[in-house]
């Protein structure tokens, strides 16, 4: 066993070193991995099945192209009424993920319940494919981000900082701008799915295998660098045109 090293070494009880905190030399102190495969997924899916947040279309303008993509992996990250903030998980695959990266901006669009088009419009296909907001009535934000018009309510945001995760990268940014639009509520993938035509469910589960194939890959190869000062430089993104 290596104390520390190049994420090869193993315990028997399924321990992985996969990074050192700090500092040269014999170090034990570091980040520490382990595996579920020996946990039954059944125990925890209803626990999990609840962290998934309403649907939004993270919306995003970068070197002239205007894009969206759904999302159900957002927060709220902050405490200070004066200072909102919100954390967003985007997948390293998605054409937005280079996108917010480049401009350092994206938008967080909230569909209203009856709005099921937007998953098959943004969640199904890439923008690298096509452009997906032609149709769409949308207006620039402060970010330069898209807003759509016809929506439960939206919040522009500009990135402050990231997180690499491997496979996604985890965003925070603070909110500059936004508002609801309509009343009722936003609409949330666990109602959808049922909701939801049977082929776009299983366009969305070939879609998902392959996006699942990619994450086990690379899910582990963090750049530790984020965890101290970030990687990301935000003085050098708001390239939005
Ligand atoms: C219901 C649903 C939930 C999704 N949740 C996320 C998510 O939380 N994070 C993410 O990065 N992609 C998520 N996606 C996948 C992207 O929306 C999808 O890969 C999209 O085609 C990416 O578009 P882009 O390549 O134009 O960025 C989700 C898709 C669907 C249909």
């Amino acid at each position: 066993m290596r104390p520390y090293g190049d994420g090869d070494a193993w315990f028997a009880s399924g321990w992985r070193f996969v990074g050192k905190l700090d500092g040269d030399g014999l170090c034990l102190a570091g980040i520490w991995e382990r595996g579920a495969e020996d946990m039954d997924y059944g125990k925890i899916a209803p626990v999990m099945g609840n962290l998934w947040s309403p649907i939004v279309a993270v919306s995003s303008r970068w070197r002239g192209q205007d894009n969206a993509q759904i999302c159900v992996s957002i927060g709220g990250a902050s405490i200070v009424a004066e200072r909102p903030r919100v954390v967003a998980q985007i997948y390293r695959t998605n054409h937005s993920h280079d996108m917010i990266m480049g401009s350092g901006a994206f938008a967080l669009n909230f569909p209203r319940a009856e709005q099921l088009d937007w998953i098959k419009a943004f969640g199904l296909v890439s923008g690298r494919d096509g452009r997906k907001l032609d149709g769409w009535e949308y207006a620039a934000g402060a970010t330069g981000s898209p807003l759509l018009a016809d929506c439960w309510g939206w919040l522009d945001c500009r990135v402050v900082n990231a997180m690499d995760g491997g496979d996604m990268t985890c965003f925070l940014a603070e909110v500059v701008d936004g508002c609801t639009v309509s009343p009722g509520q936003p609409l949330w993938w666990r109602d959808a799915r049922q909701r939801i035509p049977e082929d776009w469910m299983r366009a969305w589960n070939e879609k998902q295998a392959a996006e699942v194939a990619f994450s086990r890959a690379n899910m582990s190869g963090i750049k530790r660098g984020a965890i101290r000062g970030g990687f990301f430089n935000a003085e050098g993104a708001g390239e939005s045109e």
